[in-house]
């Protein structure tokens, strides 16, 4: 049967027949896959040189060879060579709808690998589209046109795929035709590429004189136009650079486990993708965080056991002795095992609309595990055309900075550089679910190793016990003017008449000391519920009844809140004044400055107020007066034991 597939079965893709398949996969399964994005404008020639790459590898299908031919003639290329930007152009014209991360990516194959190019758009306001293609890749074509040289751009593309951790970079000296092919014009471009990468710390890079529009040292060098080169052609490079998989295999084993298989009591599997490393039967491995070791038993996949497992791999391990190990957990070897802590310092790119709020509590994800985790103030953001240090208070869409991430659970982690699966995290708001930041952890703060939680005898419980009652927040939140601070006064005296040990955090009083160093921004705001969130904890520690009266007007942080304490500990009380009448009480003059633009930052005025959405109680102060409110939230909380 085999020699009925024809050279290249993508050409007869439709009258391929079951055994044909089954040879074509025999054919490509056992080749290496690169992946690589291509960087520049389409004025550098980059969809010229994608569509010359597909066309040489003769992956174009023969109808939209034919309607190339025909198109090129109309809109008169010169001579009889086919324009490949217009069919790179078309597929970039259908893929612009309706996706926002803007990443084409196309296959094809040679004789020796497969490929996967991402071609992304460059221009500045893309970077997030650069690192979303960037972040899987092994090489990146930086293409520069020989009679510009190397702009701005290139420096930027170049800048984010070292800092995405590419280490192949192929510098494609591309329209050499148009300056005669002059040796001269391509080893000045190359030195002052060279310089250039040295500055930001890129080690080495292969440089190619090329011409995607004549095909000049595309498949085959030196094309007869550059005797002088003496280098590989650009499929031949690409064919023979080392791959990450290759490289990832020979580190230490780590593998993420996605989810533990437990089909039936006889059988409990660990399943995930291999990052780096091999395993085998009878190699000892450990469970991180927990520390706990083993040996592997078996390594299962859907085609049975196997000897020997390695990076790029999905496969079941089972191990020797029955210890515990969850989705999230990473398993590795005994003898090497990888980092455990929660304070980072991480460089981040910014992906979303909405800008970074420094302190806010997002999930962050990082290979199998995810924590609730906080950025601390940028230490400076980059700009991509300079590489620039600029100061930062917060990231905005498409801003690369360096800032401390703290996590509130151990991570396993290693350096980015060493392990993009380990060290390459993404940024979740936990209101909206979107994905916001790509992050790259670089090192783990030492301050973070050394803080332990010291155990006291004394536990939260005997304090409870103590005071006999159940500690809780009654997190009051409204407006400025709702009523928050007078009816918390009015619950808490009602408490104490019960007996209950009870304490109220206000903002007006707590703006005065702890918070003192506190404004009004959406930063400052962030960080002054944080506070007051901690000081309610240890407050709860000590088996108080604590109310708080804060505007608390941002949904993050009142969940931040909710999360740091135990379940049903959390009660929040919705304080219903329409804007509208708290504004007429305007009991301390503070809207009518507001109004007055005297005051910035106002809630409700130019600063937002997010009502909560499911509040364990609400109070609508329009239609009760304070004392009746407050009966009706104790009886709301009843009991108190
Ligand atoms: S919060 O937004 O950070 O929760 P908080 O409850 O601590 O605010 O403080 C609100 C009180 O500060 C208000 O009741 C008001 O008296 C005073 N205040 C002063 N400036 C502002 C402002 N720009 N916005 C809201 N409240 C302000």
């Amino acid at each position: 049967m085999a020699d009925t597939v024809s050279p290249d079965p993508v050409y007869r893709t439709e009258a391929l027949i079951a055994e044909d398949i089954d040879s074509y996969l025999d054919t490509h399964q056992h080749k290496t896959m690169l992946r690589f994005i291509t960087c520049g404008s389409v004025d550098d020639g980059k969809s010229t040189l994608i569509g010359r790459l597909l066309y040489d590898s003769k992956m174009i299908f023969e109808d939209q060879l034919d309607a190339l031919q025909s198109d090129s003639k109309k809109v008169g290329t010169q001579g009889q060579e086919i324009d490949f930007a217009l069919l790179v152009d078309g597929l970039a014209a259908e893929r612009e709808q309706g996706i926002t991360i803007d990443v084409a990516y196309r296959f094809f194959n040679t004789e020796k690998r497969k490929f996967i190019v991402a071609d992304c758009p460059g221009h500045e306001q893309y970077t997030r589209n650069m690192v979303t293609g960037a972040s899987t890749a092994d090489l990146a074509v930086i293409l520069v046109d020989a009679r510009k040289g190397v702009l701005v751009q290139t420096r930027r593309h170049s800048y984010l795929c070292h800092l995405i951790g590419i280490k192949n970079i192929v510098l494609a000296v591309n329209k050499m035709d148009l300056v005669e092919y002059s040796q001269d014009t391509f080893d000045s471009i190359v030195a002052d590429y060279a310089a250039f990468a040295q500055e930001i710390g890129i080690e080495n890079f292969t440089a190619l004189p090329i011409s995607g529009f004549k095909g000049d040292n595309i498949t085959t060098a030196p094309s007869e136009n550059t005797l002088w080169y003496e280098g590989p052609s650009l499929i031949e490079h690409l064919e023979n650079v080392e791959v990450l998989s290759t490289v990832a295999a020979q580190k230490p084993f780590r593998m993420p486990v996605q989810w533990v298989n437990r089909p039936n009591l006889d059988f409990r599997g660990f399943s995930g993708l291999i990052s780096t490393g091999s395993i085998h039967p009878g190699d000892a491995v450990r469970v991180l965080p927990s520390g706990k070791t083993s040996a592997v038993k078996s390594i299962v996949t859907y085609n049975g056991d196997l000897d020997e497992a390695v990076a790029g791999q999905s496969v079941t391990v089972t191990l020797e002795d029955e210890i515990d190990c969850s989705r999230g957990d990473v398993l590795c070897t005994a003898g090497d095992p990888p980092e455990t802590a929660d304070q980072f310092e991480s460089t981040i790119v910014w992906l979303n609309d909405e800008d970074l709020h420094v302190g806010r509590a997002y999930w962050l994800k990082l290979g199998t595990q995810t924590v609730s985790a906080t950025v601390q103030p940028p230490k400076y953001r980059v700009d991509v055309n300079t590489m620039d240090r600029l100061a930062a208070k917060s990231l905005t869409l498409n801003d690369i900075g360096v800032a401390e991430v703290f996590a509130d659970k151990p991570l396993v982690f290693e350096s980015y550089d060493e392990n993009r699966t380990l060290g390459g995290f993404i940024l979740i708001d936990k209101i909206t679910n979107a994905t916001v930041a790509a992050g790259m952890l670089n090192f783990s703060l030492r301050r973070s190793q050394n803080v332990h939680w010291q155990p006291t005898d004394i536990t939260r419980q005997h304090h409870a016990d103590m005071k006999n009652q159940t500690p809780r927040v009654l997190w009051f939140t409204g407006l400025s003017g709702s009523g928050k601070s007078t009816i918390a006064n009015e619950v808490e005296k009602k408490l104490a008449l019960m007996n209950r040990h009870t304490f109220l955090l206000d903002g007006d009083n707590v703006r005065h000391g702890l918070n003192k160093d506190l404004g009004f921004t959406e930063t400052d705001r962030i960080e002054n519920i944080r506070r007051i969130g901690e000081v309610a904890r240890l407050m709860t520690d000590a088996g108080l009844i604590v109310l708080t009266a804060f505007i608390s007007p941002f949904r993050a942080e009142r969940q931040m809140v909710r999360e740091m304490l135990a379940d049903h500990e959390f009660i929040e009380i919705f304080v219903d004044t329409p804007l509208e009448v708290a504004e007429k009480r305007d009991v301390k003059g503070l809207y009518k400055k507001a109004r007055e633009g005297k005051l910035k930052n106002f809630t409700g005025i130019d600063s937002p107020y997010e009502p909560p959405q499911e509040p364990e109680i609400t109070v609508n102060t329009v239609a009760m007066t304070p004392e009746e409110a407050a009966d009706y939230i104790v009886s709301q909380i009843l009991p108190l034991k």
